[in-house]
Parts: C-alpha cells; structure tokens; sequence
C-alpha cells in the first residue's frame, strides 16, 4: 500500500477538507463513548473464539484498549494525512500478522459504527446543526478505514500467490539438487563417524589436536548440509497430512527428542489436559515443533540471552493450540516480517527454511502459524489446528 492507493480511496469516497472540519467536531464529544465502545468490543470478541483466540494475553488485551481507544480519536480529529494512512495500513498488518479471520474486521467496524452515528447525531442536535455533513464524513471515513484494513488481507493474498508461483519451477530444482546430494552427504557422515572412531582408538597426543578440532567442524557443517537437503526435499513435495489420532504429551516428547543439539537449553512441555489427544498427521506436527525449538534453541544459544524453552499442547473450544515460547533474544521488527520467506535467515547456520516449512505443514492441516514477539523478551510461536473435539 502507498501513497498513490490513500489518493485513490480518498478521492473515490470523496473525502475532503470539510469531512475532515465536521469530524473535528465530534472530537470534543468523543471520550462520552469511548469506555462503552472499547468494552463493548472487546466483550463481543471474548464471545468468538475464532477472535479471541488471537489474544496472547492480559497485557495484549490492555495495550488493544488503548490501541483502540487512540484509533478512534485519530479517526475523527485527523490529520488525515500520509502520517495517519501509514498507522492505518500498519493496523491492517498487525491483524495479518496475528492471523484475525478478515470478517472481524469488517463485524468489529459494524459494531463500532451505530455507536459514533448516535454520537454524531446527539452532537449536531446540541449544536443546533444538520446532523448530514457529519454523517456523511464518518461514513466515508469508517469506509477509508475499512478500505485499508482489508487492503492488508489482499496484499499477503498476493504475496503468497507470487511466491507460489516462483516455488513451483525452484521447488523442483531443489527438489532434484537435494535428491542427489543426500547421498554423497550420507558417504560423508558415515567416513566422519568411522574416522571419529580410529582417532579415538590413538594413544592420547599421537596426533594433532587441530585434526579433532577440524573434523569436529567437517561434521557439523556435513550435518547443516544434510538437514538444508532434507528440509528442502519437504519443502518441495510438499507432502499431505495423513491424519490419525494421538495423544498430545506423546507428540511434544517426540518434537524433543528431535532436537539433539540443545546445548544446555532448558525444554519444558506441559499438556493441558495430560491425556488430551488429537486428529492430524502426528509426524508432520513434530517436525513443526521440532523446527520451532531447535529455532528457540538456537535464538537462546546465539545470543546468549535467557535459557528456557516452553512447549505447550491444548484443546480449546475450536481445537488444538500449541506453543513454543522462549526467553531469548526476540525477534526485531525487521526481521519479523520476513522469517516465514524461504530461504530468508538472520543466522550463518540457519538454512532459511525451518519456519516457511512449518508454516506450509500447519496450513496443510487447515491451521495457522502465528508470531508473537518484542526484543528483550523472547518470542511465542502458536499453532492453532481447527478441529472437533474428541
Ligand atoms: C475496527 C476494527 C479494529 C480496529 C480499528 C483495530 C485496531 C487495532 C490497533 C490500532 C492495533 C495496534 C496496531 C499496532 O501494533 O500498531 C491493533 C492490533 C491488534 N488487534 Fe485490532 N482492531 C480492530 C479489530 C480487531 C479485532 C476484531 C480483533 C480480534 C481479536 C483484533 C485483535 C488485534 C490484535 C491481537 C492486535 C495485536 C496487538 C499486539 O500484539 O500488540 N483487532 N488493532
């Protein structure tokens, strides 16, 4: 979205200077409302679980308020310049980001829409001005409002489709590439692993400390080959869920035992209730937690910053949630945009896949892959499975 688009949708809904002076004069009338308003939104998104269940927490709930309550006071007292289409367009982004179903959007601005016209309505008859001008002005900036939220809903559409499109030719090339170097890198590992054990066999200080500290380094690199040839062979096929049930406890073991290199990493998993299970294909699921916690791993361990990782399985009215929350470094808002992007990684040992594959594997199942993050305290990835309860 740019400046050209707010110039476009400005100049259809026809919003001028005078819409701009008649909102002004509902500024003043505005904080009357404004305690019912955000109560009255937020309790109606409490009764939604496809909305609520976008809310982390009581933190996030009390920033919103805010949040809601500065929007609506912009809204109406402007300016309404570029300044004010950029918060507007990253709002519509937020929403994209934390994975709100786009009819929200549009149900929360119908509810929020009968409260300003009576407003607007109280407002001109204390004036003893025609209420139209006024009207006519929330109308068009409510629609201006509308237009960019949903704009932002479009523009991921888009964006996934590009990328669709340029993953269908490089998707078959990695897809042979990673074929054929999965064996010499099999030969690899193997002559590795043997080599290991004929230098152990040495008596102590018959060879060379560099040679164990340069085969240690063959076989790591060796191993981050094998796991980006791998990934991107998954990557590729793209391969069908094939559903069954199992127990959730049972799935974070398998997601941990998957990540050997934890590097003194606290894991916790927690299952609430212990014995709830689930409808989906359980492989696929601990492969996306297993790249989640070798990510929280490796975030903790690079920058040495916290030193827990928590994995959370739960039913909700709508189905399965499941989280990976750590105490690291978080993720910057630069970087945060970008980490679902194959091949797109901020570290010199990632391969740039690890979430793009385990984004594709969670909307494989029907479900969504969301963010949560700030710098300095940590990040929190939640799946959300829709399914019926068992
Ligand atoms: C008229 C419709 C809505 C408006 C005007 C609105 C306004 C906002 C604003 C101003 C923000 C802060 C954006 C930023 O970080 O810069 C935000 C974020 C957010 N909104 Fe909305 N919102 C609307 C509908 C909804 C609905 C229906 C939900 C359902 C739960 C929702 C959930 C969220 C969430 C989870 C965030 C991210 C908050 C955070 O992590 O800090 N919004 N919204």
């Amino acid at each position: 979205m740019d400046r050209a688009f707010f110039d476009q949708i400005r100049a259809y809904v026809d919003f001028g200077a005078s819409d701009a002076a008649a909102l002004a004069t509902l500024a003043p009338a505005l904080p009357r409302i404004l305690d019912e308003l955000v109560e009255d939104f937020y309790g109606e998104i409490q009764r939604h679980d496809e909305a609520r269940r976008v809310l982390v927490d009581d933190a996030q709930l009390a920033r919103l308020k805010q949040s809601l309550r500065d929007w609506a006071r912009t809204m109406v007292s402007g300016p309404h310049d570029l300044r004010w289409f950029e918060l507007r367009s990253r709002i519509g982004q937020r929403h994209v980001e934390v994975g709100l179903p786009q009819r929200f959007v549009l149900l929360a601005i119908a509810r929020i829409r009968p409260r300003l016209f009576r407003l607007a309505l109280e407002v001109a008859a204390e004036s003893g001005r025609s209420p139209e001008p006024l009207l006519f002005a929330l109308a068009k900036v409510l629609d201006l409002e509308l237009a960019i939220m949903l704009e932002s809903y479009l523009e991921l559409h888009h964006a996934r489709v590009r990328q669709a499109e340029r993953l269908g030719t490089l998707g078959q090339l990695a897809a042979s590439v990673s074929h054929e170097l999965k064996n010499p890198l099999g030969v690899i590992n193997t002559s590795l692993h043997l080599l290991g054990g004929e230098l152990a066999k040495l008596p102590a200080g018959s060879c060379a400390p560099a040679v164990a500290t340069h085969l240690a380094r063959i076989q790591r690199g060796s191993r981050l080959a094998a796991r980006l040839a791998s990934q991107l062979l998954d990557f590729a096929r793209g391969k069908q869920p094939e559903p069954r049930s199992f127990a959730l406890a049972a799935l974070l073991d398998d997601a941990i035992a998957m990540v050997e290199e934890r590097d003194g990493v606290e894991v916790e998993a927690r299952c609430d209730p212990p014995d709830a299970t689930a409808h989906a294909d359980p492989g696929q699921l601990a492969q996306a937690l297993a790249n989640l916690l070798r990510n929280a791993c490796e975030a903790i361990r690079e920058q040495k910053v916290g030193g827990k990782v928590t994995l959370r399985a739960r039913r909700d009215p709508l189905g399965v949630v499941l989280v990976v929350a750590d105490d690291g470094p978080g993720i910057a808002a630069e970087h945060k945009e970008r980490i679902f992007e194959p091949l797109y990684t901020t570290r010199p040992t990632g391969t740039g896949l690890g979430l793009s594959i385990t984004r594709d594997l969670i909307e494989a199942h029907g479900g969504r892959l969301s963010v949560s993050t700030a710098p300095g305290s940590g990040a929190v990835f939640t799946i959300l499975l829709p399914q019926a309860t068992r």
